[in-house]
């Protein structure tokens, strides 16, 4: 989703914009723009359609070289207004420059008190009414701070905006509202972004601007204050994270490289967590004991892929730490009139740490009786993580493909290891169960590294779907929420239209739209649950629809008329959820290879959806 990036230096920082913007391009975006003012006050603007290499581009076809000493630039994701060069950002409105992500919800009665001050707007973007109204705010205002002030207690809507003036070339300044802002520190310089991932080349020292806070920065100095306008302290910390942006390394592809990862991704989640035969519930959190103790009831609440995984360790928490549990979308859980039960733990899933409606959710829910707020997650500092009690991070490192892999598999790693610490506390557990979950966890990086072998085979499957239009995943039990991510994949990287069911409804709907072409992807694993899917199985036969079916190979399901079958090696049924989503990864990865599409970026998407 948009990205923003800032800098006030006493060299040219036009290149450092640019390179940020890089960083930023992998959570997706439609245009591009910069503003930089140099020294003699001169600003130079330039926005671009398309990737931020058209950016760089125009740049370079500049006579002269674009040279700014303090400077802002956006990745935009069209939401009020087309993908455009007009709407890009930054926007101007006199001596002003801004760029904004987020949404102004009352942009429209702005729109109109402008322009009935005389204001002409030139696009179609709710951030053009923030720059007119800063401008306007400027005329009868002592300082850029106190115009930016005065505007944001007009507006309605989430933002984090970043502005700067013509006339004061040595002064950025930037304000949030739910939407994310980090300032990075550097030697005479200073620099700021909506992801401390865009500077992370360039700085380790970041302080993160908490909701409210307005920041004055120049090349010297960052002057914070908070929502009243008082001068605060906020910490400076050091980042260890690995600067992951690099490179693809031996893969075509971020997202092919995050599938491939996963071995060690599961191992980096699990360290420290279990040993031979433990969960180490310390390691999971020094105070979580005793809230383990009290939970009766769990609330989860993401989006995406991330219900996904809140959906598959449902079963998980009921079956195996005998807790129930709910899970719900985040948009759905933010703007319905909910119950909450007693003693429940309220988890929010997330990736990203920044998606706009589990933060909505979990500030709500804080105004409920839940006995404590856990975050799952996997960016450190992110606002998830900052207004959560409890952290479990899934320590899967960057992820830059749009879609969700590595990141899907440490979820249901943690989750499962969450669970099995739950059921302990609560004496659900035998000292002979978790030694088994222990051990197929332990086991499971090596599995899925032999599993990664069947990765020609499944390249070879892809080609059955170049013409399809419709695909169907089934599952049951904890294999129904992993059929529904592997139907998320699908159609997020080929665009190819495709459902998860419960293998169960089939026969409630979904069986007339059975045909010769729609493939049907069954998820067979060797379970409880293995004869009854077979009648599934049976139902789509009988029917002439394409059946690929992934199964463990020591059942007696074989390759067949119009029914392929894919065996995989044999595994503990506690981790087949984790085990099987993996070849779900793949067979999305090469569908949208043979479809063309842009497997790291799928259109229209976004990587971190900070807005609702
Ligand atoms: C799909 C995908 C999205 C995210 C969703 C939530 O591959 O990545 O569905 O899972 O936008 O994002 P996070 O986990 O960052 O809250």
């Amino acid at each position: 989703m948009c990205g923003i990036v800032g800098a006030v230096a006493q060299r040219n920082v036009t290149n450092i914009l640019i390179h940020g913007l890089h960083r930023l391009e992998y959570r997706g975006y439609d245009s591009s723009g910069i503003a930089v003012v140099d020294f003699k006050s001169n600003l130079t603007r330039i926005r671009c359609l398309g990737k931020v290499k058209n950016l760089e581009n125009a740049l370079k076809k500049k006579k002269e070289q674009v040279f700014g000493n303090i400077g802002i630039a956006h990745t935009r994701w069209a939401t009020h207004g087309e993908p455009s060069e007009i709407n890009a950002h930054p926007h101007t409105s006199g001596d002003i420059a801004v760029v904004h992500n987020g949404i102004i919800e009352n942009h429209e009665e702005l729109r109109k008190i402008l322009q009935s001050r005389g204001y002409i707007f030139a696009s179609e973007a709710d951030t053009e009414v923030l720059a007119h109204l800063i401008e306007w705010e400027l005329r009868f205002s002592n300082s850029l701070r106190e115009a930016v002030q005065k505007t944001t207690i007009q507006l309605e809507g989430t933002y984090g905006i970043v502005v700067i003036d013509r006339k004061n070339p040595k002064c950025l300044v930037v304000t949030r509202s739910g939407s994310p802002i980090v300032i990075g520190f550097g030697i005479n310089e200073n620099f700021l972004a909506s992801d401390q991932l865009a500077l992370l080349n360039i700085t380790r020292h970041f302080m993160y601007l908490e909701e409210g806070d307005l920041a004055e920065i120049t090349y010297q100095k960052v002057n914070v204050f908070d929502i009243k306008g008082q001068k605060v302290e906020r910490k400076i910390i050091e980042s260890n994270s690995k600067d992951h942006i690099a490179a693809k390394g031996q893969y075509h592809h971020f997202m092919q490289k995050e599938i491939f990862e996963q071995a060690s991704s599961l191992k980096n989640a699990i360290e420290g967590r279990i040993n031979k035969d433990l969960i180490l519930t310390n390691g999971i959190g020094v105070h979580i004991t005793k809230i383990l103790q009290k939970i009766e009831h769990v609330q989860i609440i993401a989006c995406g892929t991330s219900y996904n995984a809140g959906m598959t360790a449902r079963y998980w928490f009921e079956n195996l730490a005998g807790v129930a549990c709910d899970v719900e979308i985040a948009s759905e859980f933010r703007y319905r009139k909910f119950i909450t039960r007693s003693n429940s733990l309220l988890i929010t899933i997330s990736q990203s740490g920044e998606t706009a409606d589990t933060l909505a959710a979990l500030r709500l829910a804080k105004k409920k009786n839940y006995i404590s707020f856990m975050a799952i997650c996997n960016t450190e500092n992110s606002s998830l993580v900052r207004e959560s009690d409890l952290i479990l991070m899934i320590r899967a490192g960057a992820e830059i493909g749009v879609a969700s892999t590595k990141t899907f598999t440490n979820q249901l790693a943690i989750l499962l290891i969450l669970v099995t610490a739950l059921g302990k506390q609560k004496h659900f557990i035998s000292i002979e169960k978790e030694k088994e979950i222990v051990n197929a966890l332990n086991l499971l990086p090596k599995q899925i590294d032999n599993l990664l072998n069947l990765n020609q085979e499944i390249q070879y499957l892809s080609k059955g779907f170049i013409d399809k239009k419709n695909t169907l995943f089934l599952g049951r039990g904890e294999f129904y929420p992993i059929a529904m991510e592997a139907s998320l994949k699908l159609k997020e990287i080929s665009y190819i239209h495709s459902e998860a069911y419960a293998a169960g409804e089939l026969k409630h709907g979904p069986l007339a739209l059975i045909d010769v072409n729609m493939p049907v992807i069954v998820l067979a694993p060797n379970n409880e649950l293995l004869e009854k899917l077979k009648s599934n199985i049976e139902e789509v036969k009988a029917r002439g629809g394409i059946l690929y079916i992934f199964t463990s190979i020591d059942t007696d399901i074989k390759t067949d008329k119009g029914m392929t079958v894919i065996s995989l090696p044999s595994i503990s049924e506690i981790t087949a959820p984790i085990y099987y989503t993996i070849p779900m990864q793949l067979l999305s990865y090469y569908v949208g290879l043979i479809k063309g599409t842009n497997v790291d970026q799928p259109r229209n998407l976004a990587k971190s959806v900070t807005v609702e």
